[in-house]
Parts: C-alpha cells; sequence; structure tokens
C-alpha cells in the first residue's frame, strides 16, 4: 500500500451513508481510504452528526484506521481528494415529494429519475454538479469524480457534454440489484451470475445471462415472465408481473423502471391510489428516514442497520466501493457503469453516456460493445436519451422553451399542453432551487 487515499463525499448526511461506510470497512485491506471527509449543507448539518457519528462508531468498532470528518465547507473536504462521491438531493426528500406529486394532479407518473420529476431534478441538480466540478479542477484536479445523484444518466450526460471532467463515473444499484434478483430467482449465489447490461441509466436492460458462464436468458426470462413467483424488481418499484408473452419476445431483460414505460397505465394507477392511502414513494420515505435517523441516534449501533435495506438504493456501497477499489487497483474487472459511450452502442452518439458492461482499469471505464440494442427497444432509448440531452441543456442555459421541450418529448407526457402545464406549476413549486430561470423574463409565458 503506497499511500492512504482521502475521500470527499458530499451528501454525507444522507442516509445512504452508513451502505458506504460498511463498504469501505469490508475493502481497507484493499482500498486504504485514511480520511472519509462527509459534506453537507446548512440544512443538513443535525443529519450529518447524526450518521456522521454513527459513521465513526461503526470504523470505530471494526478497527479499522479511517478518519472520519464531518464538514460544511465542501471546499476544504475537497482539498487534495483522490475519490469524490456525490449523494446529494437538492431540496430534499420534499422537492422529491413534488416532483412525485405535481404531475399526478395531470395525471402523469412524476418519477424522479426518468419522468418529470427527473426534469426537475436534473435542472435542480446540474448547475449544483458543475460548482462542484469547477472547485475540484482548482482543488483535487486528479480526482475522480463518482456520481451517485440522480437523475445519474442526465447527470454523467451533463458532465461529459459542458465540463472537460474526464474523470466521471455515473453509479446506479439497478444493474447489481437485477444481478442479486435473477440469482435469487435462480436460487444460486449472485457471484455465479453474470449479465451483459446495455442502455441507459434507468434503461438498462440485461442482453444476456449466463450461469456459471452458460448462457440462461431463456430460463431466466420464463421465470420472470411466471406470473406465480415473484419477478426481479427494486423497493421502491412495485412488481405487478408481466405479459409473459411480451417478456418472451422480447427476449431480453427490462430492468425495474422499464415498468413506467411498458405498464404505464397500470403503473399510473398504484401511483395514484398510493397517494391518496400511503402516499407518494418520497412521502414514503420520508417516514422511513425518520425512523432510521432514530436508529442512527442509538449510541450502541456500531453497525448498518437491515432497515436501511428498505431504501431503493441497498447495496449501493457494494457498487460504489468495488468500483473504487478496481479504479485504484486497476482490477480490470467488468462492472455496469454510466461512461461516455465511445462506440459501445451503435444508435447512440459515441460522445452520450451510457450504462454498459465496462471493463475497470485504472484509467477508468471502458465500455464494452455490444453492437446495437434490439430494434424492439432502441428507440425508447434514444427517446430517452434525448430527453436527457435536452433536458441538461435546459439545466445549463435556464432556456424555458428548452425545458418544455424536454418535459413535452419525455415519453410520459401525453401532450404539450399539459407538459406546459406541469413546467410552470413545477417551475414555480421550485423556485427556490432554479436560479437559472429566475435570473430572466419568461418569454414564452
Ligand atoms: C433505486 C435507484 C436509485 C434510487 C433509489 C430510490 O434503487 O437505482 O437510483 O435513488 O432506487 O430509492 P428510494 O428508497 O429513495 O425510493
Amino acid at each position: 500500500m503506497d499511500k492512504r487515499l482521502k475521500m470527499a463525499t458530499i451528501g454525507g448526511g444522507s442516509s445512504y451513508t452508513p451502505e458506504l461506510v460498511e463498504g469501505l470497512i469490508k475493502r481497507y485491506h484493499e482500498l486504504p481510504v485514511g480520511e472519509l471527509w462527509l459534506v453537507d449543507v446548512p440544512k443538513g448539518k443535525e443529519k450529518l452528526e447524526i450518521v456522521g457519528a454513527l459513521a465513526k462508531r461503526m470504523v470505530e468498532k471494526a478497527g479499522v484506521p479511517i478518519e472520519v470528518h464531518l464538514t460544511l465547507d465542501r471546499r476544504r473536504a475537497l482539498d487534495g481528494a483522490d475519490f469524490v462521491t456525490t449523494q446529494f438531493r437538492v431540496g430534499g426528500l420534499e422537492a422529491r415529494a413534488k416532483d412525485e406529486r405535481i404531475p399526478l394532479k395531470y395525471g402523469v407518473i412524476g418519477q424522479e429519475t426518468n419522468g418529470p420529476g427527473g426534469l426537475f431534478k436534473g435542472l435542480r441538480t446540474i448547475p449544483v454538479i458543475l460548482d462542484i466540478i469547477r472547485d475540484m479542477e482548482e482543488l483535487c484536479p486528479d480526482a475522480w469524480l463518482i456520481n451517485f445523484t440522480n437523475p445519474a444518466g442526465m447527470v454523467t450526460e451533463a458532465v461529459l457534454r459542458y465540463t472537460k471532467q474526464e474523470k466521471v463515473v455515473g453509479l446506479c444499484n439497478v444493474p447489481i440489484g437485477m444481478r442479486m434478483g435473477v440469482a435469487k430467482l435462480l436460487g444460486v449465489e449472485a457471484d455465479r451470475v453474470h449479465i451483459d447490461f446495455a442502455g441507459l441509466n434507468h434503461m438498462v436492460f440485461g442482453l444476456h445471462v449466463y450461469l456459471d458462464g452458460k448462457e440462461v436468458t431463456e430460463r431466466v426470462i420464463d421465470l420472470i415472465a411466471n406470473p406465480d413467483r415473484s419477478g426481479v424488481t427494486m423497493k421502491n418499484i412495485v412488481d405487478l408481473g408481466w405479459e409473459p408473452d411480451f417478456l418472451k419476445g422480447l427476449k431480453v431483460l427490462p430492468c425495474p423502471y422499464h415498468r413506467y414505460y411498458f405498464q404505464t397505465a397500470k403503473m399510473l394507477a398504484e401511483e395514484l391510489e398510493a397517494a391518496k392511502t400511503k402516499g407518494t414513494r418520497a412521502e414514503v420515505v420520508q417516514q422511513l428516514e425518520k425512523e432510521l435517523f432514530e436508529l442512527y441516534k442509538d449510541p450502541n449501533l456500531a453497525i448498518k442497520p437491515p432497515q436501511l435495506e428498505q431504501r431503493g438504493g441497498a447495496y449501493y456501497s457494494d457498487a460504489a466501493c468495488s468500483l473504487i477499489s478496481s479504479i485504484y487497483n486497476d482490477k480490470r474487472d467488468i462492472q455496469p457503469v454510466n461512461t461516455r459511450n465511445n462506440g459501445a452502442i451503435a444508435s447512440i452518439p459515441a460522445e452520450s453516456a451510457v450504462e454498459v458492461n465496462c471493463v475497470i482499469t485504472k484509467d477508468g471505464p471502458k465500455p464494452i460493445a455490444i453492437g446495437d440494442l434490439p430494434v424492439a427497444v432502441r428507440g425508447l432509448v434514444q427517446q430517452i436519451k434525448s430527453f436527457e440531452r435536452v433536458a441538461a441543456e435546459a439545466a445549463v442555459t435556464g432556456d424555458y422553451r428548452t425545458a418544455l421541450v424536454a418535459m413535452t418529448i419525455n415519453p410520459l407526457v401525453p401532450s404539450d399542453t399539459i407538459a406546459k402545464q406541469m413546467l410552470d406549476e413545477m417551475l414555480e413549486a421550485h423556485k427556490e432551487y432554479l436560479p437559472q430561470f429566475f435570473k430572466q423574463t419568461k418569454t414564452a409565458a
């Protein structure tokens, strides 16, 4: 081990932090992070202190020499960092609740990543990410940025298009969740399963599935299509089953988020019902977070509590820490991440971000070319890519008409007029986090 590493985690007060700390502890022997700087904004100070104290207890209990620092000073945390991870949420869960609730009023699914909600999450998040990169250029120009902040695909696209930051990887736990789900269906350990992933973030497909190196795609599709079994999903997305003949005809594995596009009416009905009864996902998570932070306060707690697995981002630490370790150790193993396409998927522009299996080297992810996506799903993937690109442009320019185009071309949005109504209401609702839209007069309003 030559040197002890410095890692800065922006949004360190997140309830997911124990995931990350657990991952670092498990891998200390191969990934010697000596300093972990958890950064948050003043509004998140209380959460930062609670989760930071738990992180310190976890490290102490594990007996690993990781110093945990808590700070509201982002620049101090970034100074000299080797790895920067981002897991913040501009406007918190309150903003997410608006992203989910306002579209429902118009009979549209909000979807906080690839739907109208995702557009607004991107508009709030991208300027902050670009600001972080400006700080990184000055304070830690050699550091890697590992982004978990949603919409991870759109954020990666924005970084690749609007900055010179080459050392950026977008990360998501959907692929690892799919692999674990498939392993469970097959009744085997997850490390015996390999999936060829390709697509975009929250729009990724499993093209081929292998068990111990032998292709089992058809068998897995049969298992998922069986209505008597529960399929593969995440905690935040309800499993409504699939039309067996549709899946068998599609011949590739959809990801849990595809339910919003292939089962729109059913998912909308579910979301409308949930909004009336238990609340939207953001509202459910607000409650879950309260409970988690109560647990985190317990001075006797010194491990990641299993209740954290109720969150959709479960196992994020495994994805994040194994990625960082593979970069650091030049492992050249295969992991699905968001990176520059460079021709890996033929029908997506070379310079755009895609989520695809990559060989992870010390110089970053090298995407594995798949040729092209099956024709049946190619168009939807391209449409979401167009949505991400136009949304990223709107986030950077603060241009009203560009934002309206992004909203209207989203496949979940039924018309230009509804798009405009939602856009206007959401701009107003999120005003305090969207300075780029309010420094100018709305020309088209
Ligand atoms: C999934 C996604 C994450 C997302 C999370 C939401 O696992 O991959 O990108 O942040 O779910 O989970 P939550 O518990 O906040 O609804």
